[in-house]
């Protein structure tokens, strides 16, 4: 997956990579941009990202916990947003979808991967709707790639890459339309 997100990144990139985690794949794509902001709700997820940048050669690479909607984000402001194994995570995903739109610059690409947990006759989405019955999970959705591609498109993007790996998760490319 690494070279078919490195396929659409540019030097002068500044990359915001949303639900970053302990930001390997921010630490991964590093090399390809001019900056790299990971960002991620969790406190202990920053801090773990953390102490791998500090060993890490990369120093275009900063972390915060926090939200999409901070203002510290200005609209038409980043260039790239990664967002790998995170929309299945999230509330409102209409509402974060928009956001990611509207931070985007003209020529902004969204690079998700997300798991179809609604995919039909999946064993997975069987296995994903018993623990979301549990509750063990704050939020999840189980989407299936028809739903990505909508949720993509009703955002105002327009998908240049999609396409489906072999353990169900879909990769799309989605560009900001002018
Ligand atoms: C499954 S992990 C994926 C991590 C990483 N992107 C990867 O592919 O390895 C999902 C991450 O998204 C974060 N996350 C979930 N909802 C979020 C939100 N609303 N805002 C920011 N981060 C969020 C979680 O804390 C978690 O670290």
């Amino acid at each position: 997956m690494l070279a078919a997100i490195k396929r659409h990144l540019r030097a002068d990139d500044t990359l915001l990579d949303f639900g970053c985690a302990t930001g390997t794949w921010s630490l991964a794509v590093a090399g390809d941009v001019r900056e790299v902001q990971g960002l991620d709700v969790s406190g202990k997820m920053i801090e773990a990202a953390q102490n791998k940048a500090a060993k890490h050669p990369a120093r275009n690479v900063r972390f915060r916990q926090g939200s999409l909607f901070d203002p510290v984000y200005n609209a038409v402001s980043v260039d790239v947003i990664m967002s790998l194994s995170v929309l299945h995570l999230l509330d409102d995903l209409p509402g974060m979808m928009d956001r990611m739109s509207r931070l985007l610059t003209p020529s902004g690409r969204l690079i998700s991967n997300t798991p179809c947990l609604g995919q039909k006759r999946s064993l997975l989405s069987l296995l994903m709707r018993g623990i979301r019955k549990t509750g063990i999970v704050p939020h999840l959705n189980l989407l299936s790639s028809r739903d990505i591609e909508q949720l993509v498109t009703d955002a105002g993007l327009s998908i240049v890459e999609n396409h489906m790996w072999p353990d169900g998760a879909l990769f799309v490319v989605a560009q900001k339309s002018s």
